[in-house]
This record gives structure tokens, C-alpha cells and sequence, in this order.
């Protein structure tokens, strides 16, 4: 067994700037499943939003948030998040972030963009990279810090608690048993403060502009581990995903639409005048239902977004890499428009915590997507998520550092095989990974009713039914493990969207069409052991 002081799970914003806080305080190991820079944040193109210029205020951004995320948010929280922002910025500029800048007469600033829902600038980027440059950052400082040890490849199977361990008592999280994937070994970790902040779950859906890590591991893990789950109904789907076979999961950045592109139907004529007067800059949710509409009502596979009307110099300065991209798969987004589709793109539930990243469960912190704090309500604002994973991983740190010393912590014993051999049957994987992905997004998409919400239901219990069989039966491999989560965060939607009689933010059922005032400020939450 390895103990540490504190067991960081996730390699993304959230993960690496909480690593970086406590590690002058004790030794860290971060747990990440592949390469260190695979996360969500180094996909991340639009930015970081924050109040940084005269022209805006703390009080316009928590009204964006609040408007987006159609009152269901946490106000206490959005406020703590939203003024607490500029000074972690600064942070990240002094360990090497260098955001776009732009000259105002004479003198450097901060070139902030636009996105949907904010009334303001406010978004710090670097070009369309931003995710890639931040990581850059923060990995090179965790690479310097001597407390820290990156474990690669190591993937987290499930959390260790004293409950787990047949102690008696208050249950408290205690550790990971965690899976080698170069040598198959699976090693037990011990620490008094074990922190997730493994992202969230896109893959779930068919169509996601997320990475291949992200696969709810998170969240499963703490559902088996009896945390409280909140809000996994709302899965926010980002209007404008590249849609060509060839490219998987590219995200047009809504950035583009925050320097005036337009989105225009199969004819090519502009349609969002007919669903929203603030038109492709009304928050997500809308943008994205809005496409959905027109592509069935039209019978068209995408829809467009057009940006030439712009300087071709101008585009090619600010999305270098989305300009470089499309031409590869042969869209010049400088002469034509670019076919798009909505795609899976965030999870605004998650582990339901305190602002400081505290779950119900002693020992156990979750900050980043994969936890819910309250700040996106029923639809996150557009780059209000880095934001979150800054604020929240340095009030986390806080909060543990500031707590009475740790206890002792039980010995754990070793991983037990069980009768496992080595899987054969990987086609039975694949298939079943094959056949969550789709029946998410045909039945648990953007629209949803009862009947299919069922339907998803009784299907993924049958499913997991058979990826439990092959779970006991089997040596455990990372396919199998990213399997069984993927099962586990759908169920959690499905169940989450069960439990809400209403239409609201991203959760739109055409069963229930309206909001109702009294789910406003309810959260749907879902714990294992509890109906
Ligand atoms: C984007 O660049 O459109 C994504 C930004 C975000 O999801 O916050």
C-alpha cells in the first residue's frame, strides 16, 4: 500500500492547481489514466470568463450565470466563484499563463471575447488554445514541485472507505485501489484527503466534442462509494461540433459565433431570429435546441456557421487552430461556411459539494466538472467551468489544510482478483459500450419524454446486469472499467431526468414542456442505498 497526504485524481485544471496549493504542505500523488495532458482542460478552446475590465462587474457576470442557469443556481456560490476569479487569475498569469492580448492606444491589454449569455467581454483566451496553454502552465510548475509524483496510466478503479473496510463508525474515504495499465497490477493508495477531479462524461453520448478520457469515472466511482449525486440531468450540448466522419469530436468554438458568425440552415438562410431575439448569442441550451429543431424539421444531418463575412486576416489570427483544422478536412472557414452539429459537451451535475469541494462523505473532495457546486444551475454559462476548477481547487486546498490533522488511516488490503482470468470477450465490451453511447443519444438527448427516458432506463439496468457479470468474472482492463463507468454516469442521467416533472435549462422533456416554481432551487439527487 502507498500512502500519501493527499491523493489528487485527474490531471485537468481543477487536479494540477490543487496539487500545486497543497503540495509546500505535504506529499501528493496525482492519479491520471493516460498522459498527464489528457484532459478536458487541455481541449478547452474558448477560454477562461472573468470580471477583468472596467467596462464590466461582478454583479453583470453573476446575472449571466444566473439567467443561463434558468434558477437553479446556487447565488451564495455563483457570487463566491464570480469575485474570487481575478485574484486566481493572476496566479495562473504569474506561473507562466499568457493570455491574447491586444493594443488599446499604446498599451498591451488583455483581449477578452465573447461568448453566449455573457452582456460583456469577459473571456480570457489565448487565441483558441487556451485549455492547451493553461495546462502547459500548470503542468511545468507541478514538474518543479518535488512533493508532487505523477503516476501515468494509473487508473482509478474504485474508492476505499471505512464502511468498505467493515470498521465501524462514521464512514470516511480513506483511498483508491488503482489499476497499473502498463504492467495490470492493481496497487492500493492511501491519504486522509483523497480529491476527484477526473472531469466529466461526454462519451456517454454518442456525439461529444470531448476527449476519450471522458468517461464519468468520477462520478461512478463516488456513486459506489454512497456520495450524494445531484443535477446529471443536465447535460449541456455545445451547438457547434465540426460534423465530418473524419473528424472526431472537433469543437467550433463559440468564440466564433462572439465575433459574429451566423448560423444558417440547410438553404443557407439564417433561422435564429425565429427562436431567440439575443440570436446566436443566447446561452447554450437554446442555441442548441434551436439546431436541433431545424435539422428535424428540415431533415438536414447539420447546419452551417458562417464567419467570412470577416477579414480572412482577422480569422486566421484568432482561431489558428480551428482555421488550420477545418482546412485539413477541407473547409476553407475563411471563404465558406462549416457544417455543424450539436454535440455532448459538459456535465453540470455531478458530486454534489460544498463550494470548498466538500462531498458527504469524510475524506472525499470534488472539484472541477465532475463535481456540482451550484455555480451552472440547469445550464452552465459559456468558460464559466475553468473558472469554477480555479476557484474551487484553491478553496478546497484551503479548506483541508485548514482542518484539524488527519487521522490515522486504516491498512488496506490488497486488491482481490477474484476468479478472474484474462477477458476474452472484449466483443462484448465493445458492444455494450457501442449500445450506451447510441441509446443515450436517441432517447436521452437534447429532447427527451417519459416513454424514452424509460426505455433508456430498463435497458441500461439489462446492461449493467451483464457488465457486472463480466466485471466479477474477468481480470480488470481499462476498457472494461471505462465500460462500467459510462453505465454508471447514464444511469445517473436517466435517473436524475426521472426525477424532474419539468422542462428547465438543458433538460428539456416534451412531457412536461414548462418550468415549474417548484423545482426551481430543487436539486435531483440520487445516492446509492437511498430510493
Ligand atoms: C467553446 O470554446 O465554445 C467552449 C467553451 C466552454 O465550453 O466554456
Amino acid at each position: 500500500m502507498a500512502s500519501f497526504d493527499f491523493l489528487v485524481l485527474g490531471s485537468g485544471i481543477a487536479g494540477l492547481s490543487f496539487a500545486l496549493k497543497v503540495a509546500p504542505h505535504g506529499r501528493v500523488a496525482i492519479i491520471t489514466k493516460k498522459r498527464s495532458a489528457d484532459s478536458n482542460t487541455n481541449w478547452a478552446q474558448g477560454g477562461i470568463a472573468a470580471v477583468t475590465s472596467k467596462e464590466d462587474s461582478f454583479e453583470a457576470h453573476v446575472q449571466d450565470t444566473l439567467i443561463a442557469g434558468a434558477g437553479l443556481c446556487r447565488e451564495a456560490v455563483v457570487r463566491t466563484i464570480i469575485e474570487e476569479g481575478p485574484e486566481r487569475i493572476h496566479e495562473l498569469i504569474a506561473l507562466g499563463m499568457k493570455f491574447s492580448e491586444r493594443e488599446v492606444n499604446g498599451t498591451r491589454e488583455l483581449d477578452l471575447g465573447k461568448e453566449g449569455g455573457h452582456s460583456k467581454r469577459r473571456i480570457l483566451h489565448a487565441k483558441d488554445m487556451t485549455g492547451r496553454e493553461i495546462e502547459a502552465a500548470l503542468l511545468q510548475a507541478v514538474a518543479s514541485q518535488p512533493n508532487i509524483v505523477m503516476l501515468e496510466n494509473h487508473f482509478a478503479i474504485d474508492l476505499v472507505t471505512t464502511r468498505k473496510l467493515g470498521r465501524a463508525g462514521d464512514d470516511r474515504c480513506v483511498g483508491v485501489y488503482v489499476l497499473d495499465a502498463k504492467t495490470g497490477e492493481v496497487e492500493a493508495y492511501s491519504a486522509p484527503s483523497v480529491v476527484l477531479a477526473t472531469g466529466g462524461c461526454g462519451k456517454v453520448y454518442l456525439y461529444t466534442t470531448n476527449p476519450d478520457i471522458a468517461t464519468g469515472d468520477g462520478v461512478a466511482m463516488a456513486y459506489r462509494a454512497g456520495a450524494a449525486i445531484a443535477n446529471m440531468e443536465f447535460i449541456q450540448f455545445h451547438p457547434t461540433c465540426l460534423f465530418d466522419r473524419r473528424a472526431k469530436s472537433f469543437l467550433i468554438s463559440e468564440a466564433v459565433r462572439g465575433e459574429g458568425a451566423r448560423l444558417l440552415g440547410p438553404n443557407k438562410g439564417p433561422f435564429m431570429d425565429r427562436y431567440d431575439p439575443r440570436l446566436e448569442l443566447a446561452p447554450r441550451d437554446v442555441v442548441a435546441r434551436a439546431i436541433d429543431s431545424e435539422m428535424k424539421r428540415t431533415g438536414a444531418d447539420h447546419v452551417w456557421l458562417d464567419i467570412t463575412h470577416k477579414p480572412a486576416r482577422f480569422i486566421i489570427d484568432r482561431f489558428p487552430m480551428i482555421y488550420e483544422t477545418c482546412l485539413r478536412y477541407g473547409y476553407d472557414m475563411t471563404k465558406d461556411p462549416i457544417p455543424v452539429v450539436p454535440a455532448a459537451h459538459y456535465q453540470c451535475g455531478g458530486v454534489q459539494t460544498s463550494v470548498d469541494g466538500e462531498t458527504n462523505l469524510p475524506g472525499l473532495y470534488a472539484i472541477g466538472e465532475v463535481s456540482c457546486t451550484g455555480l451552472h444551475g440547469a445550464n452552465r454559462l459559456a468558460s464559466n467551468s475553468l473558472l469554477e476548477g480555479l476557484v474551487c481547487a484553491h478553496r478546497a486546498a484551503e479548506k483541508i489544510l485548514g482542518s484539524p490533522g488527519s487521522k490515522e488511516l486504516p491498512a488496506i488490503p490488497a486488491w482481490q482478483s477474484g476468479k478472474a482470468s484474462d477477458a476474452d470477450e472484449m466483443v462484448v465490451v465493445s458492444h455494450n459500450w457501442e449500445e450506451i453511447r447510441r441509446l443515450m443519444w436517441d432517447y436521452v438527448g437534447i429532447v427527451r419524454t417519459n416513454k424514452r427516458l424509460q426505455r433508456a432506463a430498463t435497458r441500461i439496468a439489462n446492461l449493467q446486469e451483464e457488465i457486472q457479470e463480466y466485471y466479477w468474472d474477468f481480470k480488470v482492463t481499462t476498457d472494461l472499467l471505462e465500460l462500467r463507468n459510462i453505465a454508471t454516469a447514464a444511469e445517473l442521467i436517466v435517473t436524475c431526468a426521472l426525477q424532474r416533472p419539468e422542462s428547465r435549462g438543458l433538460h428539456c422533456n416534451l412531457d412536461w414542456p414548462d418550468a415549474d416554481a417548484a423545482w426551481s432551487q430543487r436539486d435531483s439527487l440520487v445516492r446509492r442505498g437511498l430510493a
